[in-house]
């Protein structure tokens, strides 16, 4: 099998296979997986920070507009918390994610948690931020207080189908310049689309995976698109792939970015463990080697609802480590403990100009 992938053609076919056929293109991504960054699964204890947002994603349970969702705020204390449990525990960093707030109460209070986690971890903690668009100057100020990446997703590539998905005054450029101010900034920045999307073809999701390497980005995170009850976007339902043909996309589209960016870090994300029980474990032994374990306070886990159904495999802090550890070594793998796991594709502003 032929796995060449310089046209959106071949990609198509790619994420086209099944059967056998899908068994070895995983295998041949798997390979590439282990000679460009090994066997090693990286740990981000994921904190979910608010589940206000000022946005109105049509596909999104906490866009503004969804009423019956009850808000909440994590106390400076309970997100210290959760960093304190992270570092203790071997985790080589940690991703603040949160519905968007660009006031400046929250971006102050963004800063000093950064530099509160740094001075108590001696900066060993990697700091992963997931907030949103922001100002270059805020996204400076927060790579100043301590933050090393920064993951906003495109969503999709398609200016059309971005527009689709999102009310009017949300604007896919303004997403492109997020993602190339964040670069110019020095993070280490990471993006992805979601798979599946009502109006998405497979040749679609094929540009998106191409609009991944073009940007360059140094991490992945991608998922199903799972429906929401309570968005405007769940009356496209009908549209939807069945969920074993979602799977079977899915899994080829890991593979298919793992073929195309060899190098870089590929989240298996817990969209893909709600989708199908065996998802992540799937993705960490074909194409992923970073997991993002949820450690936000129990109380608040169950008001940060993207999608429905969200899985949880964590059911305390103490089960959490044998059941990733389980979980990795299932996917032939191995929990690298006490790493902050850069990517190695990332190089500096000045290495870019070079
Ligand atoms: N299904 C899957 N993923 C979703 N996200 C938001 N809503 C959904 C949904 N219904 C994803 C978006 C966003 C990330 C934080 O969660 O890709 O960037
Ligand atoms: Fe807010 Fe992000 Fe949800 Fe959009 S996807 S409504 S920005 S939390």
């Amino acid at each position: 099998m032929d796995y060449t992938l310089d046209t959106i053609g071949q990609a198509v076919s790619l994420l086209r296979l099944r059967g056998e056929d899908a068994e070895s293109l995983h295998h041949a991504a798997q390979q590439v997986k282990h000679r460009y960054v090994g066997d090693e699964v990286y740990l981000r204890g994921l904190v979910e920070y608010s589940n206000l947002c000022r946005k109105n994603c049509h596909y999104c349970g906490i866009r503004s507009g969804n009423t019956s969702q009850e808000r909440y705020t994590l106390s400076r204390e309970e997100v210290l918390q959760a960093a304190d449990y992270a570092y203790k525990s071997g985790f080589g960093s940690l991703v603040l994610q949160s519905g968007e707030r660009q006031d400046e109460a929250f971006v102050s209070d963004i800063e000093s948690l950064l530099q509160e986690i740094m001075q108590r971890t001696g900066g060993e903690l990697g700091i992963t931020l997931s907030l949103g668009e922001q100002t270059p100057r805020t996204y400076a100020r927060w790579k100043k207080a301590g933050a090393l990446r920064y993951l906003l997703r495109i969503e999709t590539s398609s200016p059309e189908l971005y527009a689709r998905i999102h009310p009017a005054d949300h604007v896919f450029q303004t997403r492109l310049d997020c993602l190339r101010a964040l670069r110019d900034t020095g993070y280490q920045v990471g993006s992805g689309v979601m798979i599946g999307l009502p109006f998405q073809d497979e040749e679609q999701l094929a540009r998106d995976l191409f609009f991944l390497k073009e940007m360059d980005v140094d991490m992945v995170g991608m998922g199903p698109y799972i429906p929401h009850e309570q968005t405007p976007l769940w009356r496209e339902r009908a549209r939807l792939l069945p969920p074993a043909e979602l799977y079977a996309l899915c899994l080829n589209a890991w593979a298919v970015l793992r073929l195309l960016m060899p190098d870089i870090n590929i989240a298996a994300t817990t969209a893909l463990g709600t989708l199908h029980p065996q998802g992540r474990e799937a993705a960490l032994r074909i194409a992923a080697n970073v997991i993002m374990p949820n450690i936000t306070p129990f109380s608040a886990r169950s008001r940060y609802v993207l999608y429905p159904h969200k899985i949880c495999i964590e059911k305390s802090a103490d089960d959490l480590l044998p059941h990733l550890e389980a979980l990795i070594h299932a996917a032939g793998c191995r929990l690298a403990y006490h790493k902050q796991g850069n990517s190695r594709h990332f190089r500096t502003p000045a290495q870019y100009s070079e």
